[in-house]
Protein backbone atom coordinates (compact mmCIF):
# COMPACT_ATOMS: atom_id res chain seq x y z
CA UNK A 1 0.00 0.00 0.00
CA UNK A 2 1.37 3.34 -1.13
CA UNK A 3 -0.36 5.58 1.04
CA UNK A 4 -2.79 5.48 4.63
CA UNK A 5 -5.00 7.91 5.21
CA UNK A 6 -6.79 7.99 8.96
CA UNK A 7 -9.36 10.75 10.15
CA UNK A 8 -12.90 11.55 9.92
CA UNK A 9 -14.46 10.70 6.06
CA UNK A 10 -17.57 11.95 4.35
CA UNK A 11 -18.50 8.77 3.06
CA UNK A 12 -21.70 9.02 0.85
CA UNK A 13 -23.17 12.02 2.75
CA UNK A 14 -21.89 10.71 6.24
CA UNK A 15 -19.03 11.26 8.62
CA UNK A 16 -16.98 7.92 9.80
CA UNK A 17 -13.97 7.73 11.77
CA UNK A 18 -11.88 5.35 9.55
CA UNK A 19 -8.92 4.70 7.38
CA UNK A 20 -8.78 4.45 3.67
CA UNK A 21 -5.52 2.86 2.17
CA UNK A 22 -4.64 3.74 -1.24
CA UNK A 23 -2.39 1.98 -4.00
CA UNK A 24 -1.61 2.84 -7.80
CA UNK A 25 -3.88 6.01 -7.25
CA UNK A 26 -7.26 4.01 -5.96
CA UNK A 27 -8.43 3.67 -2.79
CA UNK A 28 -8.16 0.07 -1.99
CA UNK A 29 -9.37 -0.66 1.04
CA UNK A 30 -11.66 1.01 3.94
CA UNK A 31 -12.06 -0.61 7.11
CA UNK A 32 -11.21 0.93 11.26
CA UNK A 33 -7.78 -1.04 11.00
CA UNK A 34 -5.68 -0.45 7.69
CA UNK A 35 -1.65 -1.88 8.41
CA UNK A 36 1.11 -1.11 6.22
CA UNK A 37 1.20 2.03 4.08
CA UNK A 38 4.74 3.54 2.58
CA UNK A 39 3.33 6.49 4.02
CA UNK A 40 0.55 7.08 6.76
CA UNK A 41 -0.90 10.34 7.56
CA UNK A 42 -3.46 10.84 10.54
CA UNK A 43 -5.61 13.83 10.67
CA UNK A 44 -7.09 14.22 14.23
CA UNK A 45 -9.48 16.61 13.92
CA UNK A 46 -11.45 18.23 11.03
CA UNK A 47 -13.05 16.37 7.49
CA UNK A 48 -11.58 14.59 4.96
CA UNK A 49 -13.86 14.87 1.61
CA UNK A 50 -14.12 13.33 -1.80
CA UNK A 51 -12.41 15.14 -4.32
CA UNK A 52 -14.86 17.53 -6.03
CA UNK A 53 -15.35 17.43 -9.63
CA UNK A 54 -16.03 20.96 -10.83
CA UNK A 55 -17.97 20.20 -14.20
CA UNK A 56 -17.45 23.61 -15.47
CA UNK A 57 -15.04 26.23 -15.73
CA UNK A 58 -13.58 28.26 -19.04
CA UNK A 59 -9.57 28.32 -18.37
CA UNK A 60 -8.93 30.18 -21.85
CA UNK A 61 -6.24 27.57 -23.11
CA UNK A 62 -5.81 28.23 -26.20
CA UNK A 63 -5.67 31.70 -27.08
CA UNK A 64 -7.27 33.80 -24.16
CA UNK A 65 -4.06 32.65 -21.77
CA UNK A 66 -4.12 36.16 -20.46
CA UNK A 67 -6.88 35.53 -18.69
CA UNK A 68 -5.81 31.98 -17.56
CA UNK A 69 -4.21 29.34 -18.82
CA UNK A 70 -4.09 25.50 -17.59
CA UNK A 71 -1.60 25.76 -15.24
CA UNK A 72 -2.98 29.05 -13.27
CA UNK A 73 -6.83 27.99 -13.92
CA UNK A 74 -5.84 24.08 -12.80
CA UNK A 75 -3.86 25.33 -9.63
CA UNK A 76 -6.60 27.55 -8.68
CA UNK A 77 -9.30 24.50 -8.94
CA UNK A 78 -6.44 22.54 -6.78
CA UNK A 79 -6.78 25.23 -3.87
CA UNK A 80 -10.29 24.78 -3.87
CA UNK A 81 -10.70 21.30 -3.59
CA UNK A 82 -11.22 20.86 -6.71
CA UNK A 83 -9.49 17.47 -8.30
CA UNK A 84 -10.97 17.32 -11.38
CA UNK A 85 -12.49 20.11 -13.70
CA UNK A 86 -14.27 19.88 -16.97
CA UNK A 87 -13.50 22.59 -19.41
CA UNK A 88 -15.23 24.58 -21.85
CA UNK A 89 -14.57 25.00 -25.80
CA UNK A 90 -15.20 28.94 -26.44
CA UNK A 91 -11.34 29.16 -26.21
CA UNK A 92 -9.53 31.12 -29.57
CA UNK A 93 -9.30 28.93 -31.68
CA UNK A 94 -13.02 27.44 -30.44
CA UNK A 95 -12.80 23.79 -30.00
CA UNK A 96 -15.33 22.62 -32.40
CA UNK A 97 -13.80 19.47 -34.89
CA UNK A 98 -10.64 17.28 -34.03
CA UNK A 99 -7.63 19.21 -34.87
CA UNK A 100 -8.79 21.83 -32.75
CA UNK A 101 -9.57 19.18 -30.22
CA UNK A 102 -6.05 17.22 -30.95
CA UNK A 103 -4.44 20.77 -30.57
CA UNK A 104 -5.75 21.60 -27.32
CA UNK A 105 -4.87 18.04 -26.12
CA UNK A 106 -1.24 18.75 -26.78
CA UNK A 107 -1.10 22.28 -25.62
CA UNK A 108 -2.57 21.14 -21.99
CA UNK A 109 -1.22 17.78 -21.57
CA UNK A 110 1.38 18.13 -18.96
CA UNK A 111 0.11 21.53 -17.39
CA UNK A 112 -2.58 20.23 -15.00
CA UNK A 113 -2.30 20.17 -11.43
CA UNK A 114 -5.74 18.42 -11.35
CA UNK A 115 -7.54 15.37 -13.72
CA UNK A 116 -9.47 17.34 -16.20
CA UNK A 117 -11.97 16.52 -18.98
CA UNK A 118 -12.37 18.55 -22.38
CA UNK A 119 -15.72 20.04 -24.01
CA UNK A 120 -16.37 20.40 -28.03
CA UNK A 121 -18.33 22.54 -29.30
CA UNK A 122 -21.48 21.68 -31.19
CA UNK A 123 -21.86 23.44 -34.41
CA UNK A 124 -24.25 22.69 -37.26
CA UNK A 125 -21.12 20.16 -39.38
CA UNK A 126 -19.86 18.48 -35.70
CA UNK A 127 -18.50 14.95 -36.20
CA UNK A 128 -20.03 13.68 -32.82
CA UNK A 129 -19.22 10.69 -33.34
CA UNK A 130 -15.65 10.64 -34.01
CA UNK A 131 -14.76 13.40 -31.33
CA UNK A 132 -17.13 11.53 -28.81
CA UNK A 133 -14.09 9.52 -27.26
CA UNK A 134 -11.78 12.32 -26.97
CA UNK A 135 -14.23 14.57 -24.87
CA UNK A 136 -16.26 14.59 -21.53
CA UNK A 137 -19.05 16.13 -23.15
CA UNK A 138 -20.58 18.15 -25.70
CA UNK A 139 -21.48 21.94 -25.48
CA UNK A 140 -24.02 23.43 -26.98
CA UNK A 141 -24.36 27.66 -26.98
CA UNK A 142 -28.02 28.61 -27.39
CA UNK A 143 -27.12 32.27 -26.57
CA UNK A 144 -24.63 34.40 -27.25
CA UNK A 145 -21.76 34.77 -25.12
CA UNK A 146 -17.51 34.99 -24.91
CA UNK A 147 -17.02 33.22 -27.84
CA UNK A 148 -18.97 33.09 -31.04
CA UNK A 149 -20.28 29.59 -31.38
CA UNK A 150 -23.82 29.98 -31.03
CA UNK A 151 -26.35 27.04 -32.84
CA UNK A 152 -30.26 28.13 -31.52
CA UNK A 153 -31.86 27.17 -34.45
CA UNK A 154 -34.68 23.93 -33.66
CA UNK A 155 -33.81 22.36 -37.18
CA UNK A 156 -29.66 22.33 -36.82
CA UNK A 157 -29.73 21.83 -33.20
CA UNK A 158 -32.36 18.72 -34.24
CA UNK A 159 -30.45 17.32 -36.64
CA UNK A 160 -27.32 16.76 -34.32
CA UNK A 161 -29.21 14.82 -31.34
CA UNK A 162 -29.42 11.25 -32.81
CA UNK A 163 -25.67 11.27 -32.80
CA UNK A 164 -25.24 12.87 -29.46
CA UNK A 165 -27.77 10.20 -27.91
CA UNK A 166 -25.91 7.54 -30.15
CA UNK A 167 -22.08 8.66 -28.67
CA UNK A 168 -23.48 8.32 -25.04
CA UNK A 169 -21.98 11.34 -23.57
CA UNK A 170 -23.98 14.48 -22.29
CA UNK A 171 -24.62 17.65 -23.95
CA UNK A 172 -24.01 20.84 -21.47
CA UNK A 173 -26.08 23.41 -22.35
CA UNK A 174 -26.26 27.32 -22.12
CA UNK A 175 -29.83 27.73 -21.97
CA UNK A 176 -30.46 31.33 -23.04
CA UNK A 177 -32.81 31.43 -26.06
CA UNK A 178 -30.65 33.86 -28.19
CA UNK A 179 -34.14 35.23 -29.70
CA UNK A 180 -35.22 36.81 -26.78
CA UNK A 181 -31.96 38.44 -25.36
CA UNK A 182 -31.89 41.72 -26.35
CA UNK A 183 -28.97 43.99 -27.55
CA UNK A 184 -29.91 47.34 -25.75
CA UNK A 185 -27.00 49.63 -24.52
CA UNK A 186 -26.26 48.43 -20.92
CA UNK A 187 -24.58 50.68 -17.95
CA UNK A 188 -25.78 48.49 -15.01
CA UNK A 189 -26.69 44.70 -13.75
CA UNK A 190 -30.01 45.99 -14.06
CA UNK A 191 -30.20 46.69 -17.71
CA UNK A 192 -28.23 43.43 -18.41
CA UNK A 193 -30.61 41.78 -16.67
CA UNK A 194 -33.48 43.53 -18.59
CA UNK A 195 -31.78 41.94 -21.89
CA UNK A 196 -31.45 38.08 -21.16
CA UNK A 197 -35.12 37.97 -18.89
CA UNK A 198 -35.32 34.72 -16.95
CA UNK A 199 -37.89 33.43 -19.80
CA UNK A 200 -35.31 33.34 -21.96
CA UNK A 201 -33.39 30.59 -20.05
CA UNK A 202 -37.01 29.17 -19.41
CA UNK A 203 -38.01 28.80 -23.24
CA UNK A 204 -34.09 27.29 -23.99
CA UNK A 205 -35.06 24.53 -21.61
CA UNK A 206 -38.62 24.28 -23.34
CA UNK A 207 -37.69 23.91 -26.59
CA UNK A 208 -35.07 20.81 -25.49
CA UNK A 209 -37.65 19.55 -23.47
CA UNK A 210 -38.48 17.63 -26.25
CA UNK A 211 -35.54 14.82 -26.31
CA UNK A 212 -37.03 14.20 -22.55
CA UNK A 213 -34.64 11.37 -20.81
CA UNK A 214 -31.29 12.99 -23.56
CA UNK A 215 -28.14 13.18 -21.30
CA UNK A 216 -28.71 16.54 -21.61
CA UNK A 217 -27.14 19.25 -18.60
CA UNK A 218 -28.48 22.65 -18.48
CA UNK A 219 -25.75 24.70 -17.16
CA UNK A 220 -26.24 27.61 -14.52
CA UNK A 221 -29.71 26.96 -13.67
CA UNK A 222 -30.95 30.63 -12.35
CA UNK A 223 -34.38 29.87 -11.81
CA UNK A 224 -36.24 27.36 -9.66
CA UNK A 225 -39.22 27.25 -12.80
CA UNK A 226 -36.19 26.09 -15.29
CA UNK A 227 -35.24 23.73 -12.53
CA UNK A 228 -38.81 22.00 -12.32
CA UNK A 229 -38.95 21.84 -16.02
CA UNK A 230 -35.47 20.43 -16.84
CA UNK A 231 -36.36 18.18 -13.96
CA UNK A 232 -39.43 16.94 -15.31
CA UNK A 233 -37.35 16.21 -18.58
CA UNK A 234 -34.98 13.75 -16.94
CA UNK A 235 -31.98 16.53 -17.69
CA UNK A 236 -29.40 17.18 -14.90
CA UNK A 237 -28.91 20.76 -13.55
CA UNK A 238 -25.67 23.16 -12.55
CA UNK A 239 -26.27 25.98 -10.24
CA UNK A 240 -23.68 28.26 -9.53
CA UNK A 241 -22.61 30.31 -6.08
CA UNK A 242 -22.70 33.55 -7.77
CA UNK A 243 -26.28 33.07 -8.71
CA UNK A 244 -27.37 31.97 -5.07
CA UNK A 245 -25.70 34.46 -3.01
CA UNK A 246 -26.52 37.54 -5.21
CA UNK A 247 -29.44 39.48 -6.25
CA UNK A 248 -29.80 42.44 -8.93
CA UNK A 249 -30.89 44.90 -6.22
CA UNK A 250 -27.75 45.08 -3.70
CA UNK A 251 -24.56 44.52 -6.66
CA UNK A 252 -23.02 47.17 -8.99
CA UNK A 253 -20.51 47.11 -11.59
CA UNK A 254 -19.06 44.51 -13.88
CA UNK A 255 -17.55 41.92 -11.61
CA UNK A 256 -21.10 41.24 -11.38
CA UNK A 257 -21.75 41.17 -15.36
CA UNK A 258 -22.53 37.01 -16.33
CA UNK A 259 -24.66 35.06 -18.75
CA UNK A 260 -26.99 34.14 -17.56
CA UNK A 261 -27.31 37.40 -15.42
CA UNK A 262 -27.87 38.05 -11.47
CA UNK A 263 -31.30 37.66 -11.53
CA UNK A 264 -33.68 39.07 -9.27
CA UNK A 265 -33.62 38.64 -5.07
CA UNK A 266 -36.72 37.17 -5.48
CA UNK A 267 -35.26 34.69 -8.69
CA UNK A 268 -32.66 33.99 -5.81
CA UNK A 269 -34.55 33.20 -2.92
CA UNK A 270 -36.48 31.05 -5.08
CA UNK A 271 -33.33 29.30 -6.21
CA UNK A 272 -31.87 28.65 -2.92
CA UNK A 273 -35.03 26.91 -1.95
CA UNK A 274 -35.08 24.40 -4.67
CA UNK A 275 -31.01 23.70 -4.12
CA UNK A 276 -31.87 23.03 -0.30
CA UNK A 277 -35.21 20.54 -1.60
CA UNK A 278 -32.19 18.56 -3.72
CA UNK A 279 -33.74 19.75 -6.92
CA UNK A 280 -30.11 20.73 -8.90
CA UNK A 281 -28.14 18.24 -9.93
CA UNK A 282 -24.44 19.96 -8.84
CA UNK A 283 -22.68 22.66 -8.52
CA UNK A 284 -20.79 24.33 -11.64
CA UNK A 285 -18.63 27.06 -11.23
CA UNK A 286 -18.68 28.46 -14.43
CA UNK A 287 -15.42 29.86 -13.82
CA UNK A 288 -14.82 32.47 -16.52
CA UNK A 289 -12.36 34.76 -15.94
CA UNK A 290 -11.22 37.79 -17.51
CA UNK A 291 -8.30 39.79 -16.85
CA UNK A 292 -8.66 43.05 -14.32
CA UNK A 293 -8.71 45.83 -17.33
CA UNK A 294 -10.87 43.72 -19.39
CA UNK A 295 -13.58 43.82 -16.64
CA UNK A 296 -12.61 47.79 -15.89
CA UNK A 297 -14.24 48.18 -19.43
CA UNK A 298 -17.90 50.64 -19.59
CA UNK A 299 -20.57 48.54 -18.60
CA UNK A 300 -21.74 47.62 -21.83
CA UNK A 301 -18.38 46.75 -23.55
CA UNK A 302 -17.03 44.29 -20.69
CA UNK A 303 -17.31 41.25 -20.81
CA UNK A 304 -19.70 38.56 -19.03
CA UNK A 305 -18.01 36.04 -16.31
CA UNK A 306 -17.37 35.73 -12.74
CA UNK A 307 -14.35 33.68 -11.20
CA UNK A 308 -15.40 30.88 -8.94
CA UNK A 309 -13.27 27.45 -9.35
CA UNK A 310 -11.17 28.05 -5.97
CA UNK A 311 -13.53 29.80 -3.93
CA UNK A 312 -16.88 28.03 -4.77
CA UNK A 313 -16.27 24.23 -2.76
CA UNK A 314 -14.46 26.51 0.54
CA UNK A 315 -17.18 28.72 0.65
CA UNK A 316 -19.78 26.08 0.73
CA UNK A 317 -17.71 24.46 3.37
CA UNK A 318 -18.17 27.56 5.40
CA UNK A 319 -21.32 27.53 5.07
CA UNK A 320 -21.49 23.61 6.15
CA UNK A 321 -19.91 24.28 9.29
CA UNK A 322 -21.95 27.16 10.35
CA UNK A 323 -25.00 24.91 9.72
CA UNK A 324 -25.70 26.83 6.71
CA UNK A 325 -25.71 24.43 4.10
CA UNK A 326 -26.20 20.49 4.31
CA UNK A 327 -22.64 19.11 4.38
CA UNK A 328 -24.55 15.73 2.87
CA UNK A 329 -25.95 17.85 0.04
CA UNK A 330 -22.03 19.33 -0.62
CA UNK A 331 -21.10 15.87 -0.53
CA UNK A 332 -23.53 14.96 -3.23
CA UNK A 333 -23.71 18.01 -5.43
CA UNK A 334 -20.05 18.68 -5.58
CA UNK A 335 -18.60 15.48 -5.90
CA UNK A 336 -20.63 12.29 -6.48
CA UNK A 337 -23.37 14.04 -8.95
CA UNK A 338 -20.40 15.84 -11.03
CA UNK A 339 -18.23 12.70 -11.73
CA UNK A 340 -21.51 10.56 -11.42
CA UNK A 341 -23.15 12.65 -14.19
CA UNK A 342 -19.96 12.72 -16.82
CA UNK A 343 -19.09 8.61 -16.03
CA UNK A 344 -15.64 9.70 -13.75
CA UNK A 345 -14.08 7.22 -11.56
CA UNK A 346 -14.19 9.57 -9.02
CA UNK A 347 -16.50 11.85 -6.45
CA UNK A 348 -16.94 8.82 -3.33
CA UNK A 349 -15.06 7.50 -0.92
CA UNK A 350 -14.98 3.66 -1.86
CA UNK A 351 -13.08 1.22 -3.28
CA UNK A 352 -12.02 1.49 -7.09
CA UNK A 353 -12.65 4.43 -7.36
CA UNK A 354 -9.81 7.31 -8.15
CA UNK A 355 -7.88 8.57 -4.33
CA UNK A 356 -8.70 12.03 -4.82
CA UNK A 357 -9.29 12.92 -0.99
CA UNK A 358 -9.35 16.71 0.58
CA UNK A 359 -8.84 17.16 4.29
CA UNK A 360 -10.06 20.50 5.48
CA UNK A 361 -9.27 21.93 8.58
CA UNK A 362 -12.51 22.98 9.93
CA UNK A 363 -11.51 25.28 12.54
CA UNK A 364 -9.58 27.09 9.98
CA UNK A 365 -11.67 29.64 8.68
CA UNK A 366 -9.87 32.57 6.65
CA UNK A 367 -11.35 35.65 4.38
CA UNK A 368 -11.06 35.89 1.02
CA UNK A 369 -8.85 37.77 -0.65
CA UNK A 370 -7.93 38.23 -4.43
CA UNK A 371 -4.37 38.45 -4.03
CA UNK A 372 -3.83 34.84 -2.29
CA UNK A 373 -5.97 33.10 -4.86
CA UNK A 374 -4.27 31.46 -7.76
CA UNK A 375 -6.61 32.28 -11.13
CA UNK A 376 -4.71 34.81 -13.09
CA UNK A 377 -8.04 36.86 -13.06
CA UNK A 378 -6.74 38.87 -9.98
CA UNK A 379 -10.48 40.00 -8.54
CA UNK A 380 -13.15 38.31 -7.01
CA UNK A 381 -16.54 38.99 -6.42
CA UNK A 382 -16.39 37.01 -2.83
CA UNK A 383 -13.35 39.33 -1.36
CA UNK A 384 -13.79 39.46 2.51
CA UNK A 385 -15.60 37.05 3.01
CA UNK A 386 -15.20 33.87 5.42
CA UNK A 387 -14.37 30.60 3.63
CA UNK A 388 -12.48 26.90 4.67
CA UNK A 389 -9.93 26.45 2.30
CA UNK A 390 -8.72 22.95 2.04
CA UNK A 391 -5.30 21.64 3.88
CA UNK A 392 -4.57 18.66 1.64
CA UNK A 393 -5.42 18.00 -1.62
CA UNK A 394 -4.82 14.48 -2.80
CA UNK A 395 -5.24 13.63 -6.97
CA UNK A 396 -5.32 10.00 -7.47
CA UNK A 397 -2.88 9.32 -4.57
CA UNK A 398 -0.82 12.28 -5.00
CA UNK A 399 -0.49 14.53 -2.63
CA UNK A 400 -0.66 17.77 -4.15
CA UNK A 401 -1.42 20.24 -1.47
CA UNK A 402 0.00 19.47 2.30
CA UNK A 403 -0.62 21.69 5.32
CA UNK A 404 -1.77 24.28 2.66
CA UNK A 405 1.35 24.44 0.80
CA UNK A 406 1.58 23.46 -2.96
CA UNK A 407 3.85 20.23 -3.00
CA UNK A 408 3.03 18.28 -6.00
CA UNK A 409 3.28 18.41 -9.93
CA UNK A 410 1.53 18.79 -12.87
CA UNK A 411 0.16 15.11 -12.74
CA UNK A 412 -3.36 16.03 -13.78
CA UNK A 413 -4.52 13.47 -16.72
CA UNK A 414 -7.56 13.98 -19.36
CA UNK A 415 -9.87 11.33 -18.05
CA UNK A 416 -11.22 10.48 -21.44
CA UNK A 417 -7.99 9.12 -22.56
CA UNK A 418 -8.30 7.01 -19.05
CA UNK A 419 -11.67 5.79 -19.20
CA UNK A 420 -12.50 3.98 -15.69
CA UNK A 421 -11.93 0.46 -15.09
O1 LIG B 1 -20.70 35.02 -18.31
C1 LIG B 1 -20.29 34.10 -18.99
N1 LIG B 1 -19.00 34.03 -19.34
N2 LIG B 1 -21.13 33.17 -19.42
C2 LIG B 1 -20.76 32.24 -20.31
O2 LIG B 1 -21.57 31.42 -20.68
C3 LIG B 1 -19.40 32.24 -20.88
C4 LIG B 1 -18.48 32.88 -19.96
C5 LIG B 1 -17.14 33.17 -20.57
O3 LIG B 1 -16.57 32.28 -21.20
O4 LIG B 1 -16.64 34.29 -20.39
ZN1 LIG C 1 -22.79 29.47 -20.04
ZN1 LIG D 1 -19.72 28.81 -18.86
Amino acid sequence: MDLVIEGRFLIDEELKETSVGIEDGKIVTIGKIVRGGDERIVFSSGIITPGFTDPHVHFREPGLTAKEDFRSGTMSALFGGVTCVLDMPNTNPPTTDMRTLMDKKATVRSKAHVDYGLFAALTPNAKIESLAPHVAGFKLFMGSTTGNILLNDDNEIGYLMNDIARSGKVMSVHAEDDSMIQKDTEHSNWDHLRNRPVEAEYNAVRRLSRYKGMKINICHVTDPNTAALAANAGFTTEVTLHHMMFGAENVTGTEYKVNPPIRDLRTRDGLCKAVEAGRITMFGSDHAPHTQSDKMQEYSTAPGGMVGVETTIPILMDWAMKGKFPLALLDRMGARNPAATFGLNKGRIKVGMDADLVFFDTKKVSKIDADTLHSKAGHTAYAGMEAIFPDTVIVRGNIQIQDGEYCGGAIGVDTSEHPRD
